[in-house]
C-alpha cells in the first residue's frame, strides 16, 4: 500500500526549496557525483553487448523513475542522453518543465507525470537505462510491481541502475550514543513513518537480495556498492562544515571499499545496477500483488480516483 495523495503533498511541497537543499549539501552533492558518474560510464562503455552510445548523433536513452525536480535528468541531458524523466508528484513535475524551459531542453529531456508502478504508461520508450536516484522506490512495499514492468520500458541488453535505503545505516544506527533512539533503529523495523513538509507516508527498507528477487531471472547484477558508508550522510549537515578534510578522507575511503562484499550492502544508500537479458516477445510475470494505485494521471494531467 502506498498513500499517492500524502507523497505528492508532502514532495510537492519539497519540490519547491529541494535543489536549494541539496546544493547545500556537500554529502549530497558528493553521492550524486559518484551515481552521475556510474551512469554516465554505462552509457559510455565500448564493450557492452548493445553499445548504448552508437556513434554520433544517437543518444543513449534513459528513463529516469521518481526524477524528483530533474537535477539529475537536466545534468544527463546537458551531456548528450536523450532523458524521459517521470515523477508522481505535481510540484516535482513542475519544476522539471520550469528547467525544460529555462535550460533549453526541449530537444533533450521530456516529462511526464506518473507512478512507477504505472510502467505500461510511459511513452518513448524502449529505454536503454531505467534510473532511479536517492530512495524513491523506498516508498512502495514491495519492488515487484515495478520490476514486472520493467521489459515493457527497457530493451534487451539495457541496465537498470537503481539507488536505494537499505536497513543498516551505521551513521544512523550511531545516533543511539546520542540518545536518539528513533533515529538510531527506525530502519531496523524495516518500514517507518516518513514526514515531509507536513505530509505523513509509509517509507519501506530494502536488503539487495530483494531487489535481485524482485528483478529476477531475466536480470544480472552487475555492480553493487553503497553511498555514504564511513562518509557522514546529509542528516549529518554540520560534520562536513566542521570538519572538512575528515569529510573528504572518509568519502576517499568510501570511493575504495564499498563495492566490498557486506560493506556494498550497507550505508546510507546502496547503487545495484543490473543488466537485462531479457529477449524480445519474453511474457511478463505480472505477480498478483497489486500495486495499490489510488489514481492514474491521464494525459491532460487532470488526476482521477480508482479504487484501491
Ligand atoms: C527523495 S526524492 C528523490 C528525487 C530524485 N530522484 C533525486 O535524486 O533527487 C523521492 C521522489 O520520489 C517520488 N515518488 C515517490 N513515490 C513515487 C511513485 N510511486 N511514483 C513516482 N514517483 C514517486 C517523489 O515524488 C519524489 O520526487
Amino acid at each position: 500500500m502506498f498513500d499517492s495523495d500524502a507523497i505528492n503533498l508532502g514532495f510537492s511541497r519539497k519540490a519547491l526549496v529541494y535543489d536549494a537543499y541539496g546544493a547545500e549539501h556537500p554529502a549530497i552533492q558528493w553521492t550524486r557525483g559518484v551515481v552521475r558518474a556510474h551512469v554516465l560510464s554505462l552509457c559510455e562503455k565500448a564493450d557492452t553487448p548493445l553499445p548504448l552510445r552508437e556513434g554520433p548523433g544517437v543518444r543513449a536513452k534513459l528513463l529516469e523513475l521518481n526524477a524528483g525536480t530533474g537535477d539529475d535528468a537536466a545534468y544527463f541531458a546537458e551531456r548528450g542522453l536523450r532523458v524521459h524523466a517521470t515523477d508522481l508528484a505535481d510540484g516535482m513535475v513542475a519544476e522539471i518543465r520550469r528547467k525544460i524551459e529555462t535550460r533549453g531542453l526541449h530537444s533533450a529531456l521530456s516529462v511526464q507525470q506518473l507512478s512507477f508502478t504505472e510502467l505500461e504508461r510511459v511513452t518513448g520508450g524502449p529505454y536503454d537505462l531505467v534510473f532511479s536516484n536517492f530512495g524513491g522506490l523506498n516508498c512502495i512495499p514491495d519492488l515487484r510491481p515495478v520490476a514486472e514492468k520493467l521489459p515493457l520500458v527497457l530493451r534487451p541488453g539495457g541496465y537498470v541502475v537503481w539507488v536505494i535505503m537499505p536497513p543498516l545505516c551505521p551513521w544512523e544506527l550511531a545516533q543511539a550514543l546520542r540518545g536518539r533512539f528513533r533515529v538510531a533503529f527506525r530502519r531496523l523495523r524495516r518500514h517507518t513513518r516518513a514526514h515531509v513538509e507536513g505530509a505523513y507516508f509509509s517509507t519501506f527498507y530494502f536488503l539487495p537480495s530483494e531487489v535481485r528477487r524482485a528483478l529476477g531471472k531475466a536480470f544480472s547484477v552487475i555492480n553493487l556498492q553503497s553511498l555514504s558508508l564511513f562518509s557522514p550522510p546529509a542528516f549529518m549537515d554540520g560534520f562536513p562544515r566542521r570538519f572538512p578534510r575528515l569529510f573528504r578522507w572518509l568519502t576517499q575511503l568510501d570511493a575504495r571499499v564499498t563495492r566490498w562484499p557486506v560493506l556494498n550492502s550497507v550505508g546510507d544508500f546502496f547503487m545495484l545496477t543490473a543488466r537485462y537479458e531479457g529477449g524480445e516477445g519474453e511474457p511478463l510475470r505480472l505477480s498478483a500483488f497489486s500495486p495499490t494505485q489510488r489514481f492514474s494521471v491521464p494525459k491532460d494531467g487532470r488526476r482521477t480516483r480508482r479504487a484501491a
